[in-house]
């Protein structure tokens, strides 16, 4: 069994990317500027955002936190989206997820402008990478997506079972992983809660994507024999420790490990490939703009 290394693979990757803005820095431009919105104290959101607005400094960017209250209404908002949409400086930004309950996401991240989506959350970026046209990818899927190329893991024709059908993970890993690309060439199922019997179906994945948000909800009966397996799970599961938590993912790890080919650990499997992947595409922008611009 090998672990998928997602803390190494985001330092590779994002000292590549430091090499690059170093040289845009030296070239006389201005470094890549990403924007990130939290509303509300939920402490998952924070420690997240935190570790984005982190990894920017450390690969040289320029970020912007902007926190607001969990009381802000949906129109201010959407002033601070138009700000941001309209600012020249800024070449992504993200609104961090779940948002408050009486804000209406669809309808917020609708107003994104295409060209600082860099979650890759808009009905536009979606589409491009539907239709495997250049765009910006969804983050999470695009950071599983790297760790299979980087680690090379074959997809094609390998069956490909996906636990979960979010609009954020499970539909686009689901579409990125059944195209006819280098990387994403499978056969893909995606299951979703109301599902009977999963586990017929986990038995039968090459390659297991579980997103569904139930910590150690894949057992190692659920799992065959030399699978990879990617657990997106990221649960705080409250215990006696000082913190009062401690993180756990969708797979029983312990007892999954031994069973698979590949294993992604909770944390430091596909959690730094996301906020890599968020940097990567945000690099992407600033070269977008600077490629207009023929500087
Ligand atoms: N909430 C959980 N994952 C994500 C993500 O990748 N981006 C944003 N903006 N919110 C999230």
């Amino acid at each position: 069994m090998q672990i998928l290394n997602g803390q190494e693979l985001s330092k590779q990757i994002q000292a590549e990317i430091k090499l690059e803005v170093d040289a845009m820095i030296a070239n006389g431009q201005r470094p890549p500027h990403l924007a990130a919105i939290l509303v509300g104290e939920d402490g998952a959101s924070q420690t997240y955002v935190d570790n984005k607005i982190k990894s920017c400094k450390e690969c040289g960017f320029q970020s912007t936190m902007i926190r607001k209250d969990a009381s802000l209404s949906e129109n201010e908002l959407i002033d601070i989206i138009e700000t941001l949409n309209n600012d020249a400086n800024v070449d992504g930004f993200i609104i961090q997820l779940p948002l408050p309950k009486h804000i209406n996401e669809n309808k917020i991240l609708l107003r994104i402008s295409p060209d600082k989506d860099v979650d890759g959350f808009t009905p536009h970026s979606i589409g491009l990478m539907t239709l495997g046209l250049d765009g910006f990818k969804p983050a999470t899927p695009f950071g599983i997506l790297k760790m299979l190329e980087r680690y090379k893991i074959e997809t094609k024709g390998k069956r490909c079972i996906v636990v979960g059908r979010s609009n954020i993970v499970g539909k686009p890993i689901g579409i990125m992983l059944g195209q006819n690309n280098p990387v994403g060439n499978c056969t893909v199922t995606i299951l979703n809660s109301h599902t009977p019997d999963i586990e017929k179906y986990t038995r039968e994945a090459d390659i297991l994507i579980v997103a569904i948000g139930k910590p150690k909800m894949v057992t190692a009966d659920m799992v065959k024999e030399g699978a990879v397996v990617i657990d997106v799970g990221i649960t705080r599961v409250q215990d006696d420790s000082k913190k009062g938590f401690h993180l756990e993912g969708d797979v029983d790890y312990a007892h999954v490990a031994e069973k698979c080919s590949y294993i992604t650990p909770v944390p430091g499997g596909v959690g730094p490939m996301t906020v890599t992947m968020l940097l990567f595409n945000t690099l992407q922008s600033r070269k977008n703009k600077l490629k207009a611009l023929n500087a």
